[in-house]
């Protein structure tokens, strides 16, 4: 069965994948697989192998930021951690020169850890706490984006009692669907995220009578995640856009604009010349939307930054065979990968060691946990696997180890960063 984005991606750009139809990520080097900027030694790595274990690899994360800075122009890039978390993959960004976007005090406290200045934070999220919106006050952050009325009136009365005048954005849901899957879609009036247009005269009222805690300085909008057709972003834009422009009127010191993050990645057959016209098609979206407005842009990315700079490795323990099914049962499972769990969502899974490719097998590729939705894969095609091989699951890198818990009292993955 093809997932919800497969068939997107399939109507994107289908001639040209038809044409181009191979993944350009990975390869085998002398028997052992590499990946992304190919500097891995799995060899070494296989024979200290103790458990599962994420690995990263920072240069290519680093080539990543380099071509969205590259494609972007002047816009600000606040990393979105909730991608991943890594401190070695944070401090890669940071010494980027990128800004972190945060969805709570633990995501503040480790980026102030690794290094980032309070004034390269952003605070986004639907839930911030009492003790989250003082202590972001009290580092001193760059911008808490609101996502309700509520918070807004929270964080008036948290920098009243602080005797403090605390920059914000507000983020706004544009009804806007980018086709992406239903759980990672954002700016839609049944999702909880932004704030609704029909508000915005009640937005205005709080903001001029709470003027002396709140300063207007930016509209912020995030429609979703994976997105990897973009009409609808443009749509967003242009809405945001003349509210804006409307706004600044009445707030002088409205100045930035933050297109979110969302930017997809393709997953199946991962194509890095691809992505480069996709992003390519993407910024000349934000250019041509956004001229002329003399603001500054900011960007919030995830998973296009790091998610091809990521692999999870994990061994082979069972061959199960019934009379129905071939198992592949490994040491890992959605309490280390949760995204084929949740979303269906699609990761190609290969061999460390190559193998000869005339034999294929289908298997259900599964892991240790008690619920059948622990799978990664049905009925896929490798090479013939056998106990103790092991195998590398691809573009693991966002919403990875991030996501990742101890259910069923499970160790957590290993990282290695190389
Ligand atoms: C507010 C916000 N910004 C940015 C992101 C990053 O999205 P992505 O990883 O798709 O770029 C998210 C992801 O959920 C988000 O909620």
């Amino acid at each position: 069965m093809k997932n919800r984005e497969q068939v997107l991606f399939s109507a994107y750009i289908k001639d040209f994948l038809l044409a181009n139809s191979s993944r350009n990520l990975f390869e085998y080097v002398d028997g052992y697989f590499n990946f992304a900027s190919k500097k891995c030694n799995f060899n070494e790595i296989i024979k200290k192998y103790n458990k599962p274990t994420y690995i990263y690899d920072l240069s290519f994360v680093a080539s990543r930021v380099g071509l969205m800075k590259k494609a972007l122009g002047n816009a600000k890039i606040f990393y979105a951690m909730k991608a991943n978390s890594n401190r070695q993959v944070l401090e890669t960004i940071l010494n980027c020169g990128c800004g972190v976007d945060v969805v709570s005090d633990g995501e503040i406290h480790r980026a102030l850890e690794v290094g980032f200045t309070a004034k390269q934070i952003v605070f986004s999220g639907v839930g911030k706490t009492k003790r989250e919106i003082e202590f972001a006050i009290r580092a001193g952050i760059y911008q808490i984006n609101v996502e309700s009325l509520p918070e807004l009136l929270r964080i008036s009365s948290i920098a009243n009692s602080l005797g403090v005048k605390v920059d914000v954005a507000l983020r706004l849901n544009p009804n806007i669907d980018i086709k992406t899957h239903p759980y990672i879609a954002t700016g839609l009036h049944e999702n909880k995220f932004g704030m609704e247009m029909s508000q915005l005269r009640d937005i205005r009222s709080i903001l001029i009578s709470n003027s002396q805690n709140v300063n207007l300085v930016g509209l912020s909008l995030h429609l979703g995640s994976q997105m990897l057709e973009f009409s609808g972003f443009r749509d967003a834009l242009k809405i945001l856009k003349n509210i804006f422009i409307e706004l600044r009127a009445e707030f002088p010191g409205l100045e930035r604009f933050d297109i979110g993050g969302g930017l997809g990645i393709i997953y199946d057959k991962a194509n890095l010349e691809i992505e480069s016209e996709m992003l390519n098609e993407y910024s000349k979206i934000v250019m041509q939307e956004l001229q002329g407005l003399e603001i500054e842009i900011q960007t919030e990315p995830g998973r296009w930054l790091v998610a091809h700079a990521g692999v999870l490795l994990s061994q082979v323990q069972y061959v199960k065979k019934t009379r129905y099914k071939t198992f592949l049962v490994l040491d890992t499972g959605m309490n280390h990968l949760i995204r084929p769990a949740l979303y269906q969502a699609f990761h190609e899974i290969i061999p460390v060691l190559e193998k000869p490719t005339e034999v294929r097998v289908k298997y259900d590729i599964v892991g240790p946990i008690c619920e059948s939705a622990d799978f990664f894969a049905k009925d896929r095609l490798l090479p013939e696997m056998f106990q103790d091989d092991f195998v590398v699951i691809l573009d693991a890198g966002a919403y990875g180890f991030s996501m990742a818990n101890s259910y069923n009292l499970q160790d957590m993955a290993d990282e290695i960063c190389i």
